[in-house]
């Protein structure tokens, strides 16, 4: 069977309680660039998308709890798109077509972990704002870097994605007895486009954004600082040990959570290795920085499930403070 050939993590639709605060929050204070908006949505991207990188909407209140709708990737050519619909029918996966803003043929599938992916070919495309340097504002996000999602079996869903979806491993962490905490796979080039980690799930743990630089981190903080809201900080800066980046972990209004990132490496050489890690090596996780709050372990979105409603998460096998995510 052909398989899809996935060329990176694209973009990310999430609710949001009150659009309102949660549009002061990415567009006032984190400077992300309204591409299109309506009465219910914003749709978002940073200086070097393209296209929409991610959506909020809206929730509809109380009874609708704010979630992650869906994940999603950009493939090459419709014959991708055909591919992963045989892989649904093979698998028993639910799909359907749907239609977003600037993306005519969007395919919704659930993968085997109650994940909610998306994927597209066609996108309509808009300058980028890369070099537009007077319309930069705050910290200038630049583009989408990843997406960290916790499941519950680590090693099953990262086999899936290396053998359905062709990623590629960079680093990965296993305790004593070899059992995989956490897995960092790429299609890209670069260190991962998804990272997955131990912990109750399918949530979202983190959706990251690369930052042009260190400076414009640590502005992050000025920002967030300057505006009284320095507890929008949960974690950073400081170093990762595993994927090298420089990084910061920020809580949205509605405690999504956003890493902002960079200075990782490539990793498109045929003869690279993947780096592992032990699970108690202290160095993976922070090469340096402040303590990890035990929030930042602990909370994450959940996801909607293909049917409506919320996806039902749970634990796996391996339990404890899962100390390796990044
Ligand atoms: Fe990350």
């Amino acid at each position: 069977m052909t398989k899809p050939d996935v060329i990176r993590i694209a973009q990310a639709i999430f609710t949001v309680s009150d659009l309102a605060a949660s549009r002061e929050f990415y567009v006032d204070l984190l400077g992300m660039n309204i591409l299109h908006e309506e009465g219910n949505a914003l749709y978002l991207r940073g200086v070097e998308d393209r296209e929409w990188t991610l959506k909020l909407e809206q929730s509809r209140g109380p009874e609708d709890p704010v979630r992650v709708r869906q994940l999603g990737y950009r493939v090459r050519g419709e014959q991708s798109l055909d591919a992963l619909i045989a892989l649904a029918a093979q698998q028993n996966l639910p799909w359907r077509w749907e239609e977003e803003l600037d993306r005519p043929r969007m395919l919704r599938l659930q993968d085997p972990f109650g994940i909610p992916l998306s994927f597209y070919h066609e996108v309509g495309t808009h300058p980028w704002m890369l070099q537009e340097f007077h319309r930069h504002r705050g910290p200038g996000l630049q583009r989408v870097d990843h997406v960290n999602v916790m499941v519950p079996d680590v090693k099953a869903t990262m086999d899936w994605y290396l053998n359905e979806l062709d990623f590629r491993l960079s680093e990965y962490t296993v305790d004593e007895h070899d059992a995989y905490w956490a897995a960092w796979i790429q299609r890209r080039g670069g260190v991962h486009d998804l990272a997955l980690t131990n912990g109750p799930g399918p949530r979202l743990h983190h959706w990251a954004y690369w930052m042009p630089d260190v400076n414009s981190i640590i502005r992050t903080c000025d920002i967030l600082a300057g505006a009284r809201q320095p507890e929008r900080i949960e974690r950073g800066p400081g170093r990762h040990g595993i994927s090298n980046a420089f990084f910061l972990y920020i809580r949205d209004p509605d405690g999504h959570r956003i890493e902002l990132y960079t200075s990782d490496y490539i990793t498109v050489d045929p003869d690279f290795k993947p780096i592992r890690w032990m699970r108690d090596d202290p160095r993976r996780q922070t090469l340096w920085g402040a303590k990890t709050p035990l929030s930042w372990f602990e909370e994450a979105s959940v996801m909607e499930a293909f049917g409506g409603g919320l996806q039902a998460h749970e634990a796996g096998a391996l339990t404890g403070i899962p100390v390796h995510v990044i």
